[in-house]
């Protein structure tokens, strides 16, 4: 039996957020951001499983609150984070149990993603991908500076994309990324392409945003309350 696995970076401080509180833990309609992230997952049908990387100091409050709110017969596995987005990766899929084949990462933050992404993204990788990766056109004006703030011309943007998640890889090309790993990067497609793995782009959604600053949550607490009203 081979199945797909998501893992869960959720382990970040949310220092760009600056509620005091790790930002899978920040509440979106009285419910923590985490917990939605995790609903979508579990809506995918495609997803057996997830491993969470919480933060190292909130791993039973995690824990927790997944058997509080989550009533899901799949299992959800807590592990304790790390200091890097990657590490907290590497923490999670350390945990995936031999049969999983395929594995989803999706940020706790991008909590609002539609599960049908999910299956997209899976779709493309059981078709023979090694990692696909939604993404979306770049809408703002890229311009680069010098250091001391002046103008060094503007970039093309057309084939620029804003990268989101939830991405998705074969397991053993995402295993020998992070095996590769000498520096940090923001996302786990580009440990896959340092060691040759050709990454895929579909559409991405506006839905996948990043819940980032204080801003964001305003635009998070109107989608989950039009999510309820219109069912
Ligand atoms: N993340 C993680 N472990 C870390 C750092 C980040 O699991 N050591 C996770 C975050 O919890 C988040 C995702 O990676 O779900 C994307 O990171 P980001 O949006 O930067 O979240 P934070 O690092 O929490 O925010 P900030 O950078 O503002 O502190
Ligand atoms: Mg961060």
């Amino acid at each position: 039996v081979v199945s797909t696995a998501a893992l869960v970076p959720a382990a970040g401080r949310g220092d760009r957020l600056g509620a005091g509180i790790p930002k899978a833990l920040q509440p979106v309609c009285g419910v923590p951001l985490l917990v939605h992230a995790l609903r979508a997952l579990l809506a995918a049908p495609s997803v057996a499983l997830v491993a969470v990387a919480a933060p190292p100091g909130d791993v039973q409050r995690v824990r927790d609150l997944v058997a509080a709110h989550l009533g899901d017969p799949k299992p959800v596995l807590v592990v304790a984070g790390g200091p890097s987005r990657q590490a907290s990766v590497a923490a999670a899929l350390g945990v995936l149990p031999a049969d999983v084949d395929v594995v989803v990462v999706h940020d706790a933050a991008r909590a609002f993603a539609p599960a049908d992404l999910v299956e997209t993204v899976v779709a493309a990788v059981r078709a023979g991908a090694d990692a696909v990766v939604p993404g979306l056109p770049v809408t703002d004006t890229i311009r680069r500076v010098g250091l001391d703030g002046r103008g060094l011309g503007t970039v093309d943007r057309a084939d620029l994309r804003s990268v989101q998640t939830p991405q998705a890889f074969s397991r053993s090309v995402l295993e020998a990324g992070h095996a590769a790993a000498v520096d940090e990067e923001t996302d786990d497609a580009a440990l896959v392409e340092r060691i040759g793995g050709r990454v895929v782009v579909v559409v991405g959604s506006d839905e996948a945003f990043k819940v980032t600053r204080p801003i964001d949550l305003v635009l998070a607490e109107a989608l989950v309350r039009q999510r309820q009203e219109t069912g």
